[in-house]
């Protein structure tokens, strides 16, 4: 028996390709959620593929006691389709282990154990990252003893406690994603990073949903034009594969045994995500992003139903008036798979970043004819 801590769709998928997911009956999903926002470059990529395959038909794993020079090769792509040239990568394999080490780098580095970080963020289920977590029914007693203080997001008194220089790093997502893609905005982040630089504060950024290309950025904070000391990565990163990563500043200094995984920076992990820049890069995905964000959000806007529109590029919360679960719910009853958040009433779509003309009408099409019908619904009833 399986441990019962998911809350699943009525869904059993057996095939999956580009936007698209069949079930067992051949019945055809299109994916506005990528699988949690995972799905980057289209679900089995030929490409991918074709790389993690040629891998294991060589060596499929050793650990980091020997030379694996892929890793240079990830490492060399993604400072350059990152635009981060300096930064060094360590890989590791989840988004929780990435947020996860780069508390502990905050920490090593500046010799402080504060950590100051935001209302609604989520960033794992370890100890530190549960921690610095605001999502209380997830956190056992264990995780609470940490050194923690939360701010909401916009609240400027955080730039008054970060300027006392006593606190080790400062974590914040790109653009939040469980809390129903909030976004922190360019001038807070600006001052934020400002407050850091001054205070030899660690300024950590969290894209660990909204990077990879998923906002139309590579990272979703380069839009407010700021660089982070450590930025941590994983969802899209892999397409599927389970890989994750730190960027660090090359001020933090590395040291035998400092940080350390046995399965982070595998053979298949690395070909993986050097397929997933190939085709980002190839195919213009965060382009694509962009430009699809923008019409999903023009299309939308304007419809009763919906209160606000947040996010950016393939990143969108749709905020109705009341409860999105039943629309959620028809949405599903029309073959189109979407995401929840912690909010109720916003509705979250992260679909792969190949989504073209075709599945946005799909997706806007359902959604306007859902509202319309509960509205019919609700002035018959009146
Ligand atoms: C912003 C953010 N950080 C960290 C995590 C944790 O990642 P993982 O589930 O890979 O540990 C998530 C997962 O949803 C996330 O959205």
């Amino acid at each position: 028996m399986l441990f019962d801590v998911y809350s699943k769709f009525d869904l059993t998928p057996e095939k999956a390709s580009g936007c698209y997911l069949w079930d067992k009956n051949g019945t055809k999903y299109l994916d506005c959620y990528g699988g949690h926002g995972v799905i980057s470059i289209g679900h089995n990529h030929p490409v991918w593929q074709a790389a993690i395959i040629d891998q294991i038909s060589k060596i499929s794993f050793y650990s980091n006691a020997v030379k694996i020079p892929c890793q240079e090769e990830l490492a060399d792509k993604l400072a350059k389709v990152s635009g981060y040239s300096d930064h060094n990568l360590f890989l590791v394999n989840s988004g929780a282990e990435a947020n996860e080490n780069a508390l502990k780098l905050a920490s090593f580095h500046t010799g402080r154990s504060k950590v100051i970080a935001f209302n609604g963020g989520f960033h794992g289920r370890t100890s530190g990252t549960m921690a610095i977590s605001d999502y209380p029914k997830m956190k056992s007693p264990f995780n609470t003893p940490h050194d923690v203080q939360f701010f909401k997001l916009g609240d400027e008194s955080v730039f008054e406690e970060i300027k006392k220089a006593q606190t080790a790093g400062v974590i914040i997502e790109g653009i939040q994603g469980i809390a129903g893609v909030e976004d922190p905005g360019v001038e807070f982040l600006l001052k934020l990073h400002d407050s850091c630089y001054e205070s030899g504060t660690a300024f950590i950024l969290d894209e660990v949903q909204s990077g990879f290309g998923r906002t139309g950025d590579f990272f979703a904070h380069q839009h407010a034009g700021i660089e982070a000391d450590i930025i941590t990565m994983a969802k899209g990163m892999g397409n599927g594969f389970p890989v994750g990563g730190l960027l660090i500043h090359p001020d933090i200094k590395a040291k035998k045994g400092l940080l350390g995984t046995t399965f982070g920076g595998s053979y298949l992990a690395c070909k993986a995500t050097i397929a997933v820049l190939d085709i980002l890069e190839k195919e213009s995905l965060c382009k694509n992003s962009k430009i699809q964000g923008e019409k999903i959000i023009n299309q939308l806007a304007g419809l009763p139903a919906i209160n606000k529109l947040k996010g950016r590029g393939l990143m969108i919360g749709l905020e109705f008036s009341k409860d999105s679960s039943s629309i959620r719910k028809k949405l599903l009853e029309a073959n189109i798979i979407t995401g929840s958040s912690s909010n109720p009433q916003i509705l979250r779509i992260l679909p792969p970043l190949i989504f073209g003309d075709q599945e946005r009408h799909m997706f806007i099409e359902n959604i306007i004819s859902i509202v319309n019908k509960e509205n019919e619904a609700v002035s018959v009833s009146k």
